[in-house]
C-alpha cells in the first residue's frame, strides 16, 4: 500500500469500524478480524511498508498508522464485549432449565419381599441375642439325612422327593430344609448355641400356586444347659407375636420328625376367621377349611441322637429346633394368595408388598 495519507487510513479505519459492526456472531467477528487486523490486513500491510517511505515520512505516518491499529483494535475489543455479551444472553434464554419441573425418574427396583421377611426373621432373633448361621444348598446327603436321624430307607430319601447332583454316588443334594445347618452349628460352634438360619431349599415338587420346588426356610436352634418344651413353646410365641402381632395365638400339634423328640406342628389361630369358622356351616372360612388354624411349621425337643451325633454330651445340653417356610409366612402376613408371584419377578409384586420388610 503506497497511499499512507490521512485520508486512506481514515478510511481504512473506517472500513474496518463498518465490518465489526455488521458482525452479529463470534464466527462473523473473526472474519471481520482477519480481514482488518490478520496478517494480511491493509493497515498491517501498511505498516510493514513504513520501512519503503523516505526517511523523512515516515514517523509522522508510522503516528498515523499506529493511531489507526488501535482504533481498530479498541472497536473490536469492544464489538467483541458486545457480541460475547448478547450470546451469552441469548444462550441463558436457550438452554435455561427449569428446575421446578417434574422429573420422570426411572422406576427404582424393590427389595423382593421373600429376601425382606428373611431379613425381618433375622432381625426379630439377633434382637434377642440370637446369631445368624448358613450353610451351602448344595449339601451332603448324610447332613441333610443320617445326621438328623434320618434312616436310609425314610421315604423323604427317594429320588422322587430329593434332588440329587449327579453322579448320585457322590452323595450330594440339593437340600431339602435348612436343619442340615443344625448338624454344622453344632460342630463348629462353641456351646451354647443360638442360631437361626434362612436360606433356600429344594424338593422335587409340583410348580403351582401353593408348592414351588425352590423356596425358602428359617430354621432356629437353640442348644444350652436345662433347656426344655417349655422354653419352644415361649420362644415361639414371642415370634409368632413379632410376625403377626400381639393377638395371634398358637398351638402345638403333636407330630414327628425323626430329629425331634418330642416333636410338634405349629399353627397359627387362622388370621381371616379366627376361629369363628369352627362347627359353624354359616361361616365357612376357606383359609383354614374352616379349622381355626392353619400349619405354620415344624419343631420340637432336639433328638439326643442328633447332639450325640455331634459329639454332644446328652447328659448336660439338650435342645429344641424349628423350621417355617418363607414362602408360607409370607402367604398369611401378607396376604399373597398365589406362591407363583413369588418367583416370576415382576417388581409390581415386590413393590405391592414393601412392606412385608416392616
Ligand atoms: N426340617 C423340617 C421340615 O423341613 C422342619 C423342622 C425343623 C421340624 C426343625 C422340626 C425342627 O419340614
Amino acid at each position: 500500500m503506497s497511499d499512507l495519507s490521512q485520508e486512506a487510513v481514515d478510511g481504512l479505519v473506517a472500513q474496518a469500524l463498518e465490518a465489526f459492526a455488521a458482525a452479529n456472531t463470534t464466527t462473523e467477528l473473526k472474519a471481520a478480524r482477519l480481514a482488518h487486523l490478520g496478517d494480511k490486513a491493509p493497515v498491517v500491510l501498511a505498516n510493514k511498508s513504513l520501512g519503503e517511505l523516505p526517511k523523512e515520512d515516515r514517523r509522522e505516518a508510522g503516528q498515523r498508522i499506529g493511531q489507526a491499529r488501535a482504533a481498530i483494535n479498541a472497536a473490536f475489543a469492544a464489538r467483541e464485549a458486545e457480541i460475547s455479551a448478547a450470546e451469552l444472553a441469548q444462550a441463558l434464554v436457550a438452554e435455561r432449565v427449569d428446575v421446578t419441573l417434574p422429573v420422570e425418574v426411572a422406576p427404582a427396583g424393590a427389595p423382593h419381599p421373600i429376601t425382606a421377611l428373611m431379613d425381618l426373621v433375622s432381625d426379630a432373633f439377633v434382637a434377642m441375642g440370637w446369631e445368624i448361621a448358613e450353610g451351602p444348598e448344595a449339601e451332603g446327603e448324610w447332613l441333610n439325612f443320617d445326621a438328623l436321624n434320618i434312616g436310609p430307607d425314610h421315604p423323604a430319601r427317594a429320588t422322587s422327593d430329593t434332588l440329587f447332583i449327579d453322579p448320585i454316588d457322590n452323595h450330594l443334594l440339593l437340600r431339602t430344609h435348612t436343619s442340615p445347618v443344625q448338624i454344622r452349628s453344632l460342630l463348629s460352634r462353641p456351646l451354647p448355641v443360638y442360631i437361626i438360619c434362612p436360606g433356600k431349599t429344594y424338593r422335587a415338587d409340583e410348580f403351582d400356586a401353593t408348592h414351588v420346588p425352590v423356596f425358602h426356610q428359617f430354621e432356629g436352634l437353640a442348644v444350652d444347659k436345662g433347656i426344655t418344651l417349655a422354653n419352644l413353646r415361649g420362644s415361639l410365641d414371642r415370634f409368632a407375636q413379632a410376625m403377626f402381632g400381639d393377638e395371634i395365638r398358637t398351638r402345638m400339634r403333636p407330630h414327628y420328625f425323626p430329629f425331634t423328640e418330642p416333636s410338634a406342628e405349629v399353627d397359627l389361630q387362622c388370621f381371616v376367621c379366627h376361629g369363628e369358622s369352627v362347627g359353624n356351616p354359616d361361616k365357612p372360612c376357606r383359609t383354614c377349611k374352616s379349622e381355626g388354624w392353619i400349619e405354620w411349621g415344624g419343631c420340637g425337643v432336639v433328638n439326643p441322637r442328633v447332639l450325640a451325633a455331634c459329639g454332644i454330651d446328652t447328659d448336660v445340653y439338650s435342645g429344641f429346633a424349628f423350621g417355617m417356610g418363607v414362602e408360607r409366612t409370607l402367604m398369611f402376613r401378607n396376604n399373597a394368595a398365589d406362591m407363583r408371584d413369588m418367583v416370576e419377578g415382576d417388581v409390581r409384586f415386590s413393590r405391592s408388598l414393601k412392606g412385608a420388610a416392616r
